[in-house]
This record gives C-alpha cells, sequence and structure tokens, in this order.
C-alpha cells in the first residue's frame, strides 16, 4: 500500500492502482477525458512530494510534444502506478473544468501498455 496525499486528505492505495483511479476513487472528480490513454492531459497533477522516477514512453512523448511544454512541470496520472507515497495536486476536475462529465473511466491497468522509461 502507498499514502496518496490529495489537498488535506490523504489515503492508503493498493501499489497496483492508477494514480488516476486513486484520486477519482477518493472522492477527487479529476478529469480523464481520453479514458486514460495518455492523450487527453486532462488527467495531469502537479506532484508536490514523491515524482516517480518511472515514466511510460507514452507520457513522456506526450508531454514532450504538447504545445504548453508540460514536460517537467505536471504528471499524467492514468500513465502512473501508486508504487510510493505521493503528494499530488490535480489541475483539472469538474469543479474548475467547464465539462459535463470527467470522460470514460479508465481501465484498471495502464493503458496502453506501458513501456518504462525514466522521466
Ligand atoms: S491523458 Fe487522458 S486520461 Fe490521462
Amino acid at each position: 500500500m502507498a499514502k496518496i496525499t490529495v489537498g488535506d486528505q490523504t489515503f492508503e492505495v493498493p501499489v497496483d492502482k492508477r494514480l488516476v483511479l486513486a484520486i477519482e476513487d477518493a472522492g477527487v472528480p479529476i478529469l480523464h477525458r481520453c479514458g486514460g490513454y495518455a492523450r487527453c492531459t486532462t488527467c495531469r497533477v502537479k506532484v508536490t512530494a514523491g515524482e516517480p522516477e518511472k515514466m511510460t514512453e507514452t507520457e513522456k512523448t506526450r508531454l514532450q510534444q504538447d504545445p504548453n511544454n508540460l514536460y517537467g512541470k505536471v504528471r499524467l496520472s492514468c500513465q502512473i502506478l501508486c508504487e510510493q507515497d505521493m503528494a499530488v495536486e490535480p489541475v483539472m476536475t469538474m469543479h474548475n473544468s467547464d465539462v459535463s462529465d470527467p470522460g470514460k473511466r479508465p481501465e484498471d491497468h495502464i493503458t496502453p501498455d506501458p513501456v518504462w522509461t525514466t522521466r
């Protein structure tokens, strides 16, 4: 289990759980508009403690190619497993976005199939 902190709440999560689902299941309405495929970046989080060194190649490429130059600033919570304690701040939620739904629930495993590299 890992301890995940979002705002003033901390919760325990199995190490094989996707961060985006851990955040959502804790009651924080984070967006995941592409369904967890590293395409939309709406699941982005600022990691304020415990940022994982591991990164999927898909996440790295998506962040590096983003027109807003997101690489090094945020992480995609759909591409991260809760393998260590982390404190994160979701950037886009149902509370601060003008959308009618957060997006299809991501699958339980990382999609697309992860190829791991480092950040
Ligand atoms: S990039 Fe779309 S849900 Fe993560």
